[in-house]
């Protein structure tokens, strides 16, 4: 038998960040606040559920006040803002090709309809990129990781309106003008289907402040898609060679058993949540969804050209973050998976993390074939990781072989996929550097090859160490995928 080849020798391996869970310095050089600055920490025991993350207008109030008084790590990150060097030299050592951050907006525009961009914050990325290409790492760029500025939030109720098309795309020109010779790669929305589980984190949609919630929430979804389309067609105008991709929660779903009944509740279930990268990856809305909205009282307000621009400027590539698969069943008996923010029924073939995130790396491959059969566009999986406690040694050690085993049968079953034919052009694990819980605000959900000494309550010298997988990960990446 002839041996179908592994991963590609310009495969870029890497890690994925995000701005709000690792700068800091959320008021330095002058950024603007954001919507994750609003995120508080909540001790899990006072927590009503897992995630506190969507935030009410009267909430806003209270902080803006100071009536109400919370920590707010997202505020204080792990210091990258200070610290990024260190940080970069340690991804560098691990041999990273790729380093996935996003932008704060609200350090470009501090109150996101401004004038004029601030120039510190431009400057600091500037920093940031060169000390990437220093080291001959490519920066791999998010332009909303859930970020929106606060201002926006305020005066237009975040991107349930129209005129934060203008803003963004404002925004995506002048990094684009500014990065042209720095950065290639591009993503508009993190895990753009986020709006219909937090419309505040998704697009700093105050949902209390409308009257029909799916309208809004599916309205803000095409205004993000326009931007999306409008900031595609800006990169390649600007950046002769950058390539442009959508970014999705991939939420894989089986039927839970072969009752027909179930295998229907499944293809819709998994209809849902690939409409978003249908209309970024074919150009256009799915059928599926037009009978969606009609029978959930959704009336997409569009303006003529919309259609032409979603057509014209679709993405060049799709990306993804993958951590679980979900089960899914017709019948309401079925016992409930705990996932972050995703429902389904338990899957008795699957283990869960501590978080109860059910852990699948077949469930990979399988998806991996889905979405290169579906969209023949090449993949880039840009978040993929275990979150979970980790214990420090006397010495200082960290011996995290749960992490390792998450990682090296993901990776297994991703060279697989490769194997089979899907074109891949990189894997960026979540969280190269332990960060602040996007769900949680938690410090001690880590998911880091490097340890950073920072607790759930603020408390630690924020020293960075290297835990046991860092070496895996540098052996991984040496081998190209070989040595797992
Ligand atoms: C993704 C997000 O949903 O999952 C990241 O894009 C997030 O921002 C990651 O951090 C892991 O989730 P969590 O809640 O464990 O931080």
């Amino acid at each position: 038998t002839k041996t179908v080849q592994g991963f590609p020798k310009d495969f870029l391996w890497g890690g994925a960040t995000a701005a709000n869970q690792l700068e800091g310095a959320f008021d330095v050089d002058g950024k603007g606040l954001s919507s994750a600055d609003m995120v508080a920490y909540i001790p899990k025991a006072l927590r009503t559920n897992d995630h506190a993350i969507e935030i009410t207008s009267q909430r806003i109030e209270q902080i803006l006040s100071g009536e109400f008084e919370a920590r707010f790590p997202k505020r204080e990150g792990i210091d990258f803002y200070h610290r990024y060097k260190e940080d970069i030299a340690l991804f560098a050592e691990m041999g990273f090709k790729v380093f996935r951050l996003s932008i704060n907006w609200a350090r470009i525009f501090p109150n996101g309809d401004d004038a004029l961009p601030n120039e510190a914050g431009l400057q600091f990325y500037d920093d940031v990129f060169d000390e990437l290409h220093k080291y001959g790492i490519e920066p791999l760029v998010t332009l909303a990781h859930y970020e929106t500025p606060l201002g926006l939030t305020q005066k237009y109720n975040g991107w349930a309106s129209r005129e934060v098309i203008g803003f963004f795309t404002k925004y995506a020109e002048t990094v684009f003008t500014r990065y042209k010779n720095k950065v290639k790669y591009w993503i508009t929305f993190n895990e753009i289907n986020m709006m219909t589980l937090s419309p505040f984190t998704g697009g700093g949609v105050v949902i209390d402040r409308v009257d029909n919630k799916l309208q809004t929430i599916y309205q803000a979804l095409h205004h993000q898609f326009i931007a999306s389309s409008l900031a595609t067609k800006l990169v390649h105008e600007i950046i002769p060679g950058s390539q442009m991709g959508c970014m999705l929660a991939r939420m894989e779903s089986y039927a839970n058993t072969c009752n027909p009944e179930d295998v229907l509740k499944n293809q819709q279930e998994n209809q849902m949540n690939l409409y978003f990268t249908d209309v970024h990856a074919r150009g256009e809305y799915p059928r599926y969804m037009e009978r969606f909205f009609a029978e959930n009282n959704v009336a997409l307000q569009k303006e003529p050209g919309d259609d032409d621009i979603l057509r014209q400027y679709t993405v060049d590539y799709v990306a993804f973050s993958y951590y679980m698969t979900l089960t899914v069943s017709a019948s309401p008996e079925g016992e409930r998976a705990q996932g972050n923010l995703f429902g389904g029924v338990k899957n008795p073939y699957l283990k869960a993390s501590e978080w109860g995130w059910q852990i699948d790396p077949i469930g990979l491959r399988i998806m991996l074939n889905t979405m290169y059969d579906r969209y023949r566009k090449p993949l880039f999986i840009v978040e993929n990781g275990l979150g979970a406690y980790d214990k420090v040694e006397a010495d200082g050690s960290i011996h995290d072989t749960y992490r390792i085993d998450y990682l090296r049968q993901h990776i297994a079953q991703m060279k697989e996929a490769v194997r089979d034919g899907v074109e891949l052009i990189g894997y960026t694990s979540w969280g190269p550097i332990d960060l602040v819980s996007m769900s949680t605000s938690e410090m001690s959900k880590r998911y880091g090859f490097i340890y950073v000494d920072l607790d759930d309550d603020g408390n630690g010298t924020l020293q960075r160490s290297k835990k046991d997988s860092f070496d895996w990960y540098k052996k991984v990446i040496a081998s190209n995928g070989e040595e797992l």
